[in-house]
């Protein structure tokens, strides 16, 4: 019999639970594995703090947001306890033979480190960002993009309703996609995202000629997008020590520049972590159950090191270190696709 711990780690994301689900479900039905949860990321397996996981506890699971495990920024490499020589006494310990660790590029190069370190580990990749290299798409996108679609469409009214630009924040430290795709559904009129600088007299003439045909014009912004010559938004510390930029900088950067350039009424609106928040969206459960019912094959099979993903419709297995070569970023010929409807 087969023991395994299982562990969400970084942001969280929707569809955690329906991974954990996924998981439990078909490793007790069709490998008679046993699982573990450790709690709050890599915390809970460095410091051996489990929970039991069985059919029961997972059942009723794919529509719940968050995870049930709670999550962290903590590194497994963190604290007198971590790294993998303390892990496998830990492990040893609580009787836990392999782990599947759910998580991000943060998260695949540290099992990736704890795999070379001789730890049984297999991953799942995890990003609303969807800037994971090596799968096509990550759960949690899909649902972050209908939130912040629904948000276009309802800045659009009150826009419409005041005559006035509005500016829609979105996450997306690093990569755009949240920004090209909710952008793109909700017909934004300018799109900006880190992988492609924009002036700021690019950007207002895109608003001042919406403005000349009678509408509102919508501008949609990831949170990493900086104008050239600027610096990228100022990080903050979190409590887990951890730097990240500061939520909330771009677009009340950008909203009193456009009001100022094209005499134009403009208001900015910061997402934030709406869009990480409730139920997964149909697309992201499906994907997630699947995703978190093949890891179980890679524990039955000792694949260590390689954590599964989708290629098309296909869930593949990929290795840590072939998906930490690259990061996802926005294509440049994605970005112009779109960008010759701009304005
Ligand atoms: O990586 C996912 C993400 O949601 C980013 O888009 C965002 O910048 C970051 O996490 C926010 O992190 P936190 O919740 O720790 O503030």
């Amino acid at each position: 019999m087969t023991t395994i711990g299982i562990l969400t780690s970084g942001g969280d994301c929707p569809g955690l639970n329906a991974v954990i689900r996924g998981a439990v479900l078909k490793g007790a039905t069709v490998h008679g594995q046993e699982f573990v949860g450790f709690l709050d990321g890599w915390r809970g397996l460095v410091e051996g703090e489990a929970i039991p996981l069985d059919r029961p506890r997972v059942r009723g699971l794919s529509h719940e947001g968050g995870t049930i495990l709670g999550t962290s920024r903590f590194g497994p490499f963190q604290g007198p306890d971590g790294g993998a020589e303390n892990i496998a006494r830990t492990l040893d310990r609580l009787g836990v033979d392999a782990v599947i660790a759910i998580g991000g590029e943060g998260t695949a190069a540290a099992s990736q480190r704890l795999h070379e370190g001789g730890i049984r580990i297999v991953g799942v990749p995890k990003t609303i960002d969807n800037d994971l290299d090596q799968t096509d798409y990550t759960f949690g996108f899909d649902t972050a993009v209908e939130i912040a679609t629904e948000a276009i469409d309802r800045l659009r009214t009150t826009g419409n309703s005041h005559k006035r630009c509005m500016v829609l924040e979105v996450m997306g430290r690093n990569a755009g996609w949240i920004a090209l795709h909710s952008g793109t559904a909700g017909g934004a009129h300018a799109i900006l995202i880190p992988e492609h600088p924009e002036s700021i007299e690019q950007i207002c003439e895109w608003v001042t000629s919406v403005r000349d045909r009678g509408r509102s014009p919508m501008v949609v912004v990831a949170e990493g997008f900086t104008l050239p010559g600027m610096a990228q938004a100022h990080s903050t510390k979190g409590l887990d020590g951890f730097d990240r930029p500061r939520l909330g900088g771009i677009a009340e950067v950008l909203a009193p520049m456009i009001q100022e350039r094209t005499g134009i009424e403009t208001r900015a609106t910061v997402l934030g972590h709406i869009q990480r928040g409730g139920v997964p969206t149909a697309f992201d459960r499906v994907l997630a159950t699947r995703l978190g019912m093949a890891v179980t094959d890679l524990v039955a099979d000792g694949q260590w090191g390689h954590m599964v993903a989708l290629h098309g419709t296909e869930i593949v297995r990929v290795g840590f270190d072939e998906a930490l070569v690259d990061h996802k970023s926005v294509p440049e010929h994605r970005y112009q696709e779109m960008r010759i409807i701009f304005g």
